[in-house]
């Protein structure tokens, strides 16, 4: 099997981004494909931006955060993704968008290239399926902020080759980041805990157990989490965090995968966290301040 030089990156989003951006570092030829022009122009800024912290904060030089974005390509063609040794895609959880450009480099890129998805919930199989080459496809979990989270769960379906998988696990390593192995179940390890923990904590406001505050308080201070619930998921995103809810209860039917109805609420009214300005907190201030969810009030 070749070396693996060039990496491509579907979208350039939040995830994307900074999965282009380890890459890299490690000394990767980077493609990037956005959609259009405008969103492509906007993934790329965002990878200059966090590069230029970097340097602001001492812990890269100017040199190197040149040399490091001189090696990555975005662009707006899948076709310039067909030498790419290592695929890995991080666009929205839609299925069928993620499948049609899995079919499409299917065709594009050669047998030894390695297909794999950084979804957060849906069934790596449910993907390699849609390819020439399950064998060769896994799924590669990077967590946000991709530069600062040590962990990839690197995911093995039944159909996965182990000389596939033993790759994968080494790319992961090579991007300085910790991997461990999980099975194709939603969700791997980390949402598998972590979404029941999330929605268990809008169960808690909901009943007035206390407020968003004390809650985010009690559990960052209480077991050590870097931040409560609700910060966190305004910071992963109320959409995403619901969307991710939604695929998990379809595949387990249970309840604790179930998103609660404010969560829904939220979403419809485009109370999506950190991204739109509003979610559990209302970031337009100096500090983030409550939203009055119009619950605790009621029930205390
Ligand atoms: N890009 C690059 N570096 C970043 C960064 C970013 N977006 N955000 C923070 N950092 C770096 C800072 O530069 C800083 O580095 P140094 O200490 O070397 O200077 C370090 O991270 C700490 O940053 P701050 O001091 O600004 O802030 P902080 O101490 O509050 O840390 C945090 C910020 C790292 C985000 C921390 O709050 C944290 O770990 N939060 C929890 C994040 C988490 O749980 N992520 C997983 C979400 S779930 C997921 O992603 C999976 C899914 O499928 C939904």
């Amino acid at each position: 099997m070749a070396e693996i030089r060039r990496v491509a990156v579907l979208g350039c989003g939040l995830m994307g981004s900074g999965i282009a951006e380890v890459s890299a570092k490690a000394g990767y030829e980077t493609w990037v494909r956005e959609v259009d022009d405008a969103t492509a122009d906007r993934g790329g800024k965002a990878i200059r931006r966090s590069l230029d912290r970097a340097v602001e904060r001492g812990k890269l030089e100017t040199a190197a955060r040149d040399e490091i974005f001189s090696r990555i390509h975005i662009t707006t063609r899948l076709g310039d993704l067909k030498d790419a040794d290592f695929v890995i895609e991080a666009v929205t959880e839609d299925l069928e968008l993620k499948n049609a450009m899995f079919r499409e480099l299917d065709g594009l890129c050669g047998p030894d290239t390695i297909f794999a998805s950084n979804t957060s919930s849906l069934t790596i199989a449910a993907m390699a399926a849609a390819t020439s080459r399950p064998d060769r496809f896994v799924g590669l979990h990077f967590f946000n902020p991709v530069p600062v989270m040590k962990l990839v769960e690197v995911v093995r379906t039944i159909a996965t080759g182990p000389t596939a998988f033993e790759r994968a696990f080494a790319f992961a390593r090579s991007l300085g980041k910790e991997p461990v192995e999980a099975k194709d179940a939603s969700g791997f390890i980390v949402n598998r805990l972590l979404v029941p923990y999330m929605l268990d904590a809008i169960h808690c406001l909901e009943q007035g157990l206390a407020t968003t505050e004390d809650i985010d308080k009690a559990m960052s201070l209480g077991t050590g989490y870097p931040m409560g619930p609700f910060t966190l998921s305004d910071f992963v995103g109320i959409d995403t965090l619901y969307r991710i809810a939604e695929i998990m209860f379809e595949e387990f039917r249970e309840p604790r995968f179930a998103p609660p109805p404010l969560l829904r609420r939220m979403v419809t009214l485009g109370y999506f966290g950190r991204k739109s300005g509003k979610g559990f907190y209302d970031y337009s201030g100096d500090r983030p301040a409550a939203v009055d969810l119009g619950i605790t009030r009621a029930r205390v």
